[in-house]
């Protein structure tokens, strides 16, 4: 082993052995606040400011592995084909598409809201009729009054992993969560054997695929540890959006690459990581959609989007920790411990929280995801 491979496995391992710790003042930076400031149209632009404020919300959506799997094809000024971009699918662990879809649902349902916001009505049109197909949606934009709508509300709201609260969820919360989610929502609250059950599912499918050398290549794909990498694809999981702060992420943006993280300190750290986040907070919410065709799962990601944007609102966090939908294991286990026909597409940790933290995950500028004319096709 050579001084610096030495050198390096050193500072790994004590780096995350530390833990998270409160941020160093050195270690404290938002690449989101510094790449994603105040006017993101760039000069030149052939498209309106009304329209880079509303494809610039839409984007900052979530997304499975933060993939950002949309490009848009604007048409005319009125009239834009939302895609699906093949090379953003993930195609080891969401081989059906299923999670493309919901994460496009959650853009559509952003760019709805911003448009209401802007003075826009958008009518969307679901065109694709199979899951692998790229054209998905039409959006055909009319003006009206602008909609009371905060545009900060879509730009405050993130994936919060810790400091959720055991606290119960408040009935109130639970029935506007129901509301958002037209009724297609289980909440289980801590202590109740459904919650055991979810726990033990994320654990358990977390740790099959960490041994899954397939899914861990793909996620490593989609890994950005080095601020430099994540400058210059502005998607992914950063090191700040897995939440891995102070000295550990300063170590891992510094000594790690993507080979690391195939690799067993960075498998022991996560499953730790994850056993620990499974049994914190309020307890799990379940969506299902209607059924599985590509509208049902479109609906079922706006209609997540939409509790996400209460959730905000509320100070409360939501984790998708998903694995149990993507592995066959938990699959079967969860279809036999509810009712056979429930047709889960998201398994969220919630929890109250004492303070909302800032959003830090990146996303591409909208130059980045606008195609020309049939580019997609
Ligand atoms: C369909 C879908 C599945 C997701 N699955 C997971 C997951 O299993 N674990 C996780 O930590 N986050 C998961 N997320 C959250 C994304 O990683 C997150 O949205 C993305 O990194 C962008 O970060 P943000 O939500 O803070 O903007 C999922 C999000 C979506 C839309």
């Amino acid at each position: 082993m050579n001084r610096r491979i030495f050198l390096k496995k050193g500072m790994v391992t004590a780096g995350l052995l530390l833990g998270p710790v409160p941020l160093l003042p050195s270690c404290a930076r938002n690449l989101r606040s510094e790449l994603m400031v105040a006017s993101p149209m760039p000069g030149g632009s052939t498209l309106s400011r009304e329209a880079w404020q509303i494809l610039h919300h839409a984007s900052l959506a979530p997304s499975g592995h933060n993939t950002q799997p949309w490009v848009v094809e604007i048409v005319s000024e009125t009239e834009w084909i939302i895609g699906s971009d093949a090379k953003r699918w993930l195609k080891v662990v969401d081989n059906t598409n299923r999670e493309v879809l919901l994460s496009l649902g959650t853009f559509i349902e952003n760019l709805v809201q911003a448009a209401a916001a802007t003075g826009f009505h958008a009518q969307v049109d679901v065109v694709a009729r199979d899951r692998f197909d790229t054209r998905i949606a039409r959006v055909n934009l009319s003006r009206m009054a602008p909609a009371d709508i905060p545009l900060n509300r879509l730009a405050s709201r993130r994936t919060v992993k810790t400091n959720l609260l055991a606290r119960e969820l408040k009935l109130a919360d639970v029935t506007a969560f129901s509301r958002a989610t037209k009724g297609n929502l289980y909440y289980f609250p801590r202590g109740t054997r459904h919650c055991d059950l979810m726990e033990k599912e994320a654990i358990d499918n977390f740790k099959l695929q960490f041994d899954n050398q397939k899914a861990m290549e793909e996620a490593a794909i989609w890994t950005r540890l080095s601020d430099t990498e994540a400058r210059k694809f502005r998607d992914g999981l950063t090191t700040d959006g897995m939440e891995i702060n102070g000295i550990s992420g300063w170590v891992v943006r510094h000594f790690m690459d993507k080979k690391d993280v195939t690799g067993t300190t960075f498998r022991e750290k996560g499953i730790e990581k994850t056993m620990k986040q499974a049994g914190e907070g309020a307890g799990w919410l379940v969506i299902t959609s209607d059924g599985t065709s590509v509208k049902d799962l479109i609906e079922c990601g706006r209609r997540f989007q939409r509790m996400a944007l209460l959730a905000r609102e509320k100070m409360i966090a939501i984790h998708p920790m998903t694995q149990a939908l993507e592995e066959k294991h938990g699959q079967k286990n969860i279809r036999e411990n509810h009712k056979p026909e429930m047709m889960p597409q998201f398994i969220l940790r919630v929890g109250y929280l004492e303070k909302y933290p800032d959003p830090v995950s990146l996303r591409r500028p909208v130059d980045w995801f606008l195609a020309r004319s049939g580019t997609f096709l």
